[in-house]
């Protein structure tokens, strides 16, 4: 009985805790990365969040371990913008990369279906690929429309 009451309170404070979380994330700025920021989350900090950009975005797939964690399959996606390894379902380091030049009307495709279908669905956004924003240049990028970004807000980016 003392058990059962006991085992009660913890999935209480479980769903409490999880809520919390949930809230906490929501409220949480987005971010901007670079480069060399976004390649400190690829999984290989057992303790730090494990985070890939697809067209720019960031995710936190961090829930997704078995898939991108330290040694799971995909690990080699996280890190890093991956959307060419993505449109072409390739773990191929030379499509490891934001570059969509050349991808097939079916590739692009089939990288919308799964940004929005698997990434947006699934996984919290955390902030955008500074190239995304800004060009090589560092110029506006002219196909960065923040109206239609999910979650971002100019207050959380300057
Ligand atoms: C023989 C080849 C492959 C097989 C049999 C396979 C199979 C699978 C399966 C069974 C899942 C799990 C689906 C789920 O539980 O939700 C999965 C997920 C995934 N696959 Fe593959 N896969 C293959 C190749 C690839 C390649 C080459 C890529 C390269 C990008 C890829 C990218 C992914 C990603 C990113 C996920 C995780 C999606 C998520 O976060 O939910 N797969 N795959």
């Amino acid at each position: 009985m003392e058990t059962a009451r006991a085992g009660f309170l913890l999935l209480l404070l479980s769903v409490a805790s999880a809520d919390r979380v949930q809230t906490r994330r929501s409220e949480e700025p987005v971010r901007l990365f670079t480069e060399e920021e976004l390649r400190q989350y690829d999984g290989s900090e057992e303790h730090r969040p494990i985070y890939m950009a697809v067209k720019g975005v960031v995710f936190d797939v961090t829930r997704g371990k078995e898939f991108y964690g330290k040694n799971a399959p995909y690990n080699a996606l996280t890190g890093k913008d991956s959307t060419r390894a993505v449109a072409k379902m390739s773990l191929n380091p030379e499509d490891l990369t934001s570059d969509t030049t050349g991808l097939t009307e079916e590739q692009l495709q089939s990288l919308q279906n799964i940004f929005e279908g698997t990434y947006k669905a699934k996984y919290p956004i955390v902030g955008y690929t500074a190239s995304r924003i800004l060009s090589a240049d560092g110029s506006p990028n002219p196909d960065f429309k923040p109206e239609e970004q999910p979650q971002f807000q100019i207050k959380d980016e300057f």
